[in-house]
């Protein structure tokens, strides 16, 4: 994959944002995703790549854009060979309620090398680039605590797992609790959740808890990229969800998957750009004046540059923006 790719990529998270946040607070979650997807959509194909999605917005008969399989990209014949994972609204409750946290993320690997994960649940464990290695599946969450307390050398009480606010997860949020760490509970948008267990400054030490799958993978680019870990495991709900696996080459669905099982090339991209204001990065502010602006992250794991991008936008000259 051509560097340059990275900076091209960010200019479709950048667009899905700004489609997005207007709908910020406006209890419609389905038209915040839709006027993200519509405006991701339009702007890929002004990328030079041969791009083919295995991440989207679902099978070809449940979305009309960003469908797994879609090509996408200017496919010319030297073009790089991608696969591609999109989430144009990371957090649509988000949005729809204007809380916090709401990111447009795309994640990019060479051909081949992105888990085609299907859209069920999938239990993940995350943890930043000085636990790496150190955390096995099958640790009850206060071995972990213990592990992540040593690699970053702090007390127990001092550290902090990032957990989703979910029922599913109480007996974890009890267990971390009695263990005398500290929980941070997050309501929705798990990917930059992830994201900030790699990413010291954030004070967040460790990831623990069961999402989406496709947000899985979307992740372990980004955790690849900043040098952390994952370990996954699918949680099928039902035999229509194991049979799926299975029908997506994913024969024993229980397969505990490391890293370099969700992404298993050298290299790989990432961009995000926040749509509310949020634990990783600012969200769409209106500056007046025709005046519009944004915050992203785009990094790659080959090189493992991570880029902070702040832009100015004009969204009267976006022709491939659909203003509301
Ligand atoms: P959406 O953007 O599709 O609303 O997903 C938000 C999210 O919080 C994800 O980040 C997470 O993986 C998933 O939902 C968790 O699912 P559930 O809401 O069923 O617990």
């Amino acid at each position: 994959m051509d560097r340059e790719l990275a900076l091209e990529v960010v200019r479709v998270t950048e667009v899905a944002a700004l489609a997005s946040a207007q709908w910020l607070g406006r209890g419609k979650k389905n038209e915040a995703d839709g006027a993200a997807t519509s405006a991701m959509r339009a702007m890929f194909d002004t990328i030079a790549m041969r791009g083919t999605v295995v991440i989207g917005e679902g099978e070809l008969d449940e979305a009309p854009m960003l469908y797994i399989g879609e090509q996408l990209g200017t496919q010319d014949a030297d073009a790089p060979e991608v696969d591609i994972a999109v989430d144009p609204l990371e957090g649509t409750t988000i949005v729809a309620k204007g809380t916090s946290n709401a990111l447009s993320v795309v994640s990019i690997g060479d051909r081949g090398t992105l888990l085609h994960a299907p859209d069920m649940y999938m239990m993940k464990i995350v943890v930043g680039p000085r636990a790496a290695g150190l955390i096995a599946f099958e640790d009850p969450v206060e071995k972990m605590i213990d592990t992540v307390a040593k690699a970053h050398q702090k007390r127990v009480q001092d550290v902090t797992v990032i957990i989703q606010e979910r029922e599913r997860h109480q007996h974890i949020i009890d267990a971390v609790r009695e263990k005398g760490a500290r929980v941070k509970l997050f309501g929705d948008g798990d990917v930059g959740a992830a994201i900030a267990a790699c990413m010291p400054e954030t004070g967040i030490d460790l990831f623990i808890g069961i999402g989406g799958a496709p947000e899985g993978v979307i992740s372990a680019c980004a955790i690849k990229c900043l040098g952390g870990d994952m370990l996954a495991q699918l949680r099928p709900q039902n035999e229509a969800e194991r049979e799926r696996c299975i029908r997506m080459g994913l024969s024993n669905p229980e397969q505990v998957l490391t890293l370099s099982d969700l992404v298993s090339g050298d290299d790989a991209i990432f961009a995000a750009t926040g749509v509310s204001d949020g634990e990783l990065l600012q969200g769409v502010r209106y500056l007046g004046n025709d005046v519009v602006e944004t915050h992203s992250l785009v990094m790659r794991a080959k090189t493992k540059t991570v880029r902070f991008i702040r832009a100015l936008h004009h969204p009267d000259h976006k022709p491939n923006l659909v203003w509301k």
